[in-house]
């Protein structure tokens, strides 16, 4: 998913340093749950009560402030979510931008800091439970009755989970090979590569269920050029992750196995790790570091 996001008033005390990640990571694990058929964008403007007071009234005649708004830009037919309407967003995908605009969504940020001291949670799990809620009403869900709340509430939850976004002392599922992949193929989307064209995106499992994305980070100066693989460790390293498990690979055309850089750069983490890769969509093998880079050399040989 590419997630455009800006922020316009004072931002409220609280907001973690990490939100940008989070909210990108929130919004591809939306899209890798719905299942969508191609690559989408989104538009976030966190605001205050009353900017959004004001676009209530202007858009909606409701003279009040809200949480968040969503204002979709697909129409779905009735009953239709966007996983069931892949010829609409076919026809709404927009080549200039390579993806199809969901449209866009508000969010109050004073309204967000005072749901989350009264649900006891953090601003920023609150940030990303609205958004996760904007983005399902653009993905053509919504809770008028109360079977259509259930729905969206279970891919709220299936979303959040993915993302690692639960509740104080929950515990939440790791992704699956599948979701992985899928999140890999969501951060290949925002691959900076107008050298190559080659775009890559990653996907880092880390031990305690978390994921790093990363994607390939060109340069003018060729050779200044970091690997998706290599971007995606290095954000979960300085986050303070150390143990990973798996990491899932995409690009288009090519079997994007690791190149020796980057084998050598997981060697020092995590030389048991699985390696997936797919390309062409849905074609997929895996292998394990240990096979990638027999003999290698690591922090085990220093003494
Ligand atoms: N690339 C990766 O991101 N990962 C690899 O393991 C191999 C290559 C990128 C680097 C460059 O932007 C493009 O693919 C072509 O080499």
């Amino acid at each position: 998913m590419k997630l455009e996001w800006e922020q316009e008033g004072d931002a409220p005390s609280g907001v973690g340093s990490e939100i940008g990640s989070q909210l990108s990571l929130v919004a591809d694990c939306c899209a890798v749950a719905e299942g969508l058929p191609c690559a989408c964008a989104v538009h976030v403007l966190i605001t205050d009560d009353a900017r959004i007071r004001a676009v209530n009234r202007e858009q909606r005649g409701i003279d009040r402030e809200t949480d968040v708004l969503s204002f979709p830009t697909v129409a779905y037919a009735a009953g239709r979510t966007a996983r069931s309407s892949r010829a609409l967003l076919r026809r709404e995908y927009d080549p200039e931008l390579s993806a199809c605009f969901l449209g866009d969504v508000l969010i109050s940020a004073q309204r967000a800091a005072a749901q989350a001291e009264a649900f006891g949670h953090s601003l920023n799990r609150e940030l990303c439970y609205l958004l996760t809620h904007a983005i399902f009403h653009l993905l053509g869900y919504d809770h008028l009755r109360p079977e259509d709340q259930r729905e969206m509430r279970t891919m709220e939850e299936k979303a959040l989970g993915m993302a690692g976004v639960t509740r104080e002392g929950e515990t939440h599922a790791a992704p699956t090979d599948e979701q992985l992949l899928a999140l890999a193929r969501e951060a290949m989307q925002r691959s900076y590569s107008p050298y190559s064209h080659f775009r890559v995106g990653a996907c880092l499992l880390c031990g305690d269920g978390r994921v790093y994305q990363g994607c390939n980070v060109e340069n003018a100066s060729f050779g200044l050029t970091n690997c998706a693989e290599r971007t995606a460790v290095f954000k979960a390293i300085s986050e303070g992750a150390r143990e990973f498990t798996a990491i899932a690979i995409a690009a288009d055309h090519a079997a994007p196995w690791p190149c020796g850089a980057c084998r050598q750069v997981l060697n020092e983490f995590a030389p048991g790790i699985r390696v997936l890769v797919t390309w062409e969509g849905d074609r997929c093998e895996d292998a394990t570091l240990e096979q990638l880079l027999p003999h290698g050399f690591g922090p085990k040989d220093l003494p």
